[in-house]
């Protein structure tokens, strides 16, 4: 299968031997996630969501923390898993910066959430920022995960995830760039979002170039491939699993409709 395309493609190609192919969550490329901001939006949704049901959060592939943070700056006591050790550093280096009384809500693990298996239930346990769709390509394993929410959450609890509604037809988002300059570097990442370039498909293309200040020069690419999942993709996922869907909310953030959705046990879906 194509992993890359445009400018990235030739970039790959005109590179070959010289560029290292990295994990998307790893070294350069978890630095440059972290820049991405949160949009004051998905914040207010997650937390006005979250106080409806209490405030005992599992955040599930919680990343660098960006919603993390937030949630325990609002009083949220937030365990967090996540499979990169990267992002996860990330996050600690954020929290230490963290007034003492806020890092004390702050919990990591590291670990698979397709093997999650926590001493502890949650108000909410949530799966932001359309990881699901990372999550998608085994369905039968993410029906084992969210069975293994449900036992994760307390009665009345519930789990929120969130996914993007695309258009169809093919679609490539403008190129985005950072560039950094410090003492000991200069880098700059290009990374282009792919859209049905290849069928059903959400392709990232990511490529950074370093100049370190001894000389050396590194070229490293990766790629996203996330599965446009789809509402009825997901009615027919949970139709399979112990929770049902109780809620349904479409925002538009940005070019795209987010879709937040609220998931419950099906025992406690239709009161
Ligand atoms: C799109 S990022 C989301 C990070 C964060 N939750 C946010 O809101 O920005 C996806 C995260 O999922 C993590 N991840 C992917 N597969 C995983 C798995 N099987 N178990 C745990 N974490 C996983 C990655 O390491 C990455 O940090």
């Amino acid at each position: 299968m194509q992993h890359y395309f445009g400018i990235f493609e030739d970039i790959h190609k005109l590179y070959e031997d010289k560029i290292q192919n990295i994990g998307m969550y790893d070294s350069w490329f978890a630095h440059f996630y972290n820049t991405f901001p949160l949009p004051p939006e998905e914040q207010e949704i997650y937390i006005t969501k979250c106080l409806q049901y209490g405030k005992e959060i599992l955040e599930l592939c919680c990343g660098n923390g960006r919603l993390t943070i937030p949630l325990a700056q609002n009083g949220f006591k937030v365990d967090g898993i996540d499979l990169s050790k990267d992002m996860l550093s990330l996050l600690d280096k954020k929290v230490e910066e963290l007034p003492k009384s806020i890092q004390k809500r702050i919990q990591t693990t590291y670990g698979d959430v397709f093997n999650l298996k926590l001493n502890k239930k949650y108000d909410v346990i949530l799966l932001p920022a359309t990881t699901i769709c990372i999550l998608a390509d085994d369905v039968e394993n993410l029906i084992k995960l969210l069975n293994l929410i449900e036992e994760h959450l307390k009665n009345g609890g519930c789990f929120i995830f969130d996914y993007r509604s695309l258009a169809e037809g093919q679609e490539m988002s403008e190129i985005m760039s950072l560039c950094e300059k410090s003492e000991n570097y200069t880098a700059l990442t290009l990374m282009q979002d792919f859209k049905n370039f290849s069928p059903g498909r959400i392709i990232g293309n990511f490529y950074t170039q370093i100049e370190h200040a001894d000389g050396r020069f590194e070229r490293v690419m990766t790629y996203t491939d996330k599965k446009n999942i789809t509402d009825s993709f997901v009615n027919d996922l949970f139709s399979h699993s112990n929770l049902g869907i109780a809620e349904r909310e479409k925002i538009p953030i940005g070019h795209d409709e987010w879709i937040f959705t609220i998931a419950k046990r099906k025992s406690e879906c239709y009161e």
